[in-house]
């Protein structure tokens, strides 16, 4: 068995560690207990995790006394009445601001929670459990929290950093491989905006790491976590380069929201066919090698995941349709579409003022 490892995110008094390796539920209770003033935590959870994982996360608490909520699994979550039930439940618990709240499960368990703590009595420190793939790689490091509006994705939300992550790659065995291999898209898109040398190790080992190689898979969470801790560390609140971390999502909110945050599409495969498309808008702009966006979808193929919009179960909005959802995008400014874009594979960078009528040519083909 691999060793444990630990990332550092270093942002001052907001500092944390995340703690990478195969048991580390089992003992919680002493990776947590440096954090408690009292022998007590309130989990959430979602009603896939809890039969599978919330014993042993009982087990590996030991002395601490654990009350848990388990909420419906799914995107369906992610919004304002499962939100309001929470911080109403943490209330009823009697969490005070010295407590400490438990997210366990993947990044929809992780963004509503770390919402729920961050305004619960104005804010109590919250330690992430991610149980998906996706979660480890992403949600659950650097304090983006938040919920979905019927606007659109992710527009209710606080930075709120966690005290703690404990990514237990253990878990990830009982994940149904779509859920895998969507999380997998996240893996992706960190060799593709920053990391040459992690993409090509990616295409030699992600077949191997998704059949289930423990140590392949530690390596993956790792260096995806050191990547993001060391852009968040730059620049916590998205005001420059965090931004690269949002490669391929201007596509992929805009189709989350065209099919209604439901299992036609999940966030990690539409991040996987936003990064295609982002490396063919960075090929029609001239930006980028013909060969880049071949090589992108080719290994998204290898592994089996989705690539292109076709590969979207049910009809998909025109261009223009899509072109207006992208337009309520966060990463709005002024107006203006901001997309992340690449010179080539590893060298993503933001792009703002990028043409509508390129962006709606290349919808307009790849929806043909
Ligand atoms: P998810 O939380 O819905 O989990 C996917 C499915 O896997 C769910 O059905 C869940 O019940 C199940 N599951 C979780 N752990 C399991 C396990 N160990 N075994 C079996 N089943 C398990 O989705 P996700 O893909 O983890 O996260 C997607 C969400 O994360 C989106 O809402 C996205 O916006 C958000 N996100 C946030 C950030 C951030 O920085 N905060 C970054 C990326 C994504
Ligand atoms: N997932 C994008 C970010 O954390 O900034």
């Amino acid at each position: 068995m691999t060793a444990v490892e630990t990332v550092h995110v270093d942002l001052g008094a907001r500092s944390y560690d995340v703690r990478i390796g195969a048991g580390l539920i089992a003992r919680a209770g002493a990776e947590i207990a440096p954090l408690l003033r009292r022998p007590r935590v309130a989990v959430l959870t979602d009603a896939t995790v809890a039969p599978l994982h919330l014993d042993a996360l009982r087990a590996g608490l030991g002395d601490v006394t654990m009350t848990a909520l388990s909420l419906p699994a799914g995107e369906g979550t992610k919004g304002w009445p499962e939100f309001a039930r929470a911080v109403d439940w943490l209330l009823a618990e009697r969490i005070e601001r010295r407590d400490v709240v438990i997210a366990f499960g993947g990044g929809v368990i992780g963004d509503l929670a770390g919402f729920a703590a961050a305004v619960l009595r104005r804010g109590v420190r919250f330690v992430q459990i991610p149980t998906t793939l996706l979660a480890q790689v992403d949600s659950s490091v650097g304090g983006k929290t938040g919920i979905n509006s019927v606007h659109g994705k992710n527009l209710v939300g606080a930075f709120h950093q966690p005290s703690l992550v404990l990514a237990d790659i253990g878990v990830l065995d009982t994940l149904p491989a779509r859920d895998f291999l969507s999380g997998y898209g996240e893996v992706v898109k960190y060799g593709l905006l920053g990391d040459a040398g992690f993409f090509e190790w990616l295409e030699r080992n992600g077949p191997a790491l998704a059949a289930g190689d423990a140590t392949l898979r530690q390596y993956a969470v790792r260096r995806s976590v050191e990547m993001k801790a060391r852009i968040v560390e730059r620049d916590e609140t998205e005001e420059g380069d965090r931004a690269l971390l949002n490669l391929g999502h201007t596509f992929c909110h805009a189709l989350e929201t065209a099919t209604g945050y439901s299992g036609r599409l999940l966030h990690g495969e539409g991040v996987a066919i936003g990064c295609a498309l982002a490396f063919e808008l960075s090929q029609r702009l001239g930006l980028c090698s013909q060969e880049d966006p071949s090589r992108v979808r080719a290994h998204l193929k290898a592994m089996g995941m989705k690539a292109d919009l076709a590969d979207i179960p049910g009809d998909l909005p025109d261009a223009d349709a899509l072109l207006a959802l992208m337009a309520q995008d966060k990463k709005v400014v002024d107006g203006r579409l901001r997309f992340i874009l690449a010179r080539g594979i590893g060298e993503a960078f933001v792009a703002d003022d990028v043409p509508g009528d390129v962006v709606r040519k290349l919808l307009a083909e790849a929806l043909a």
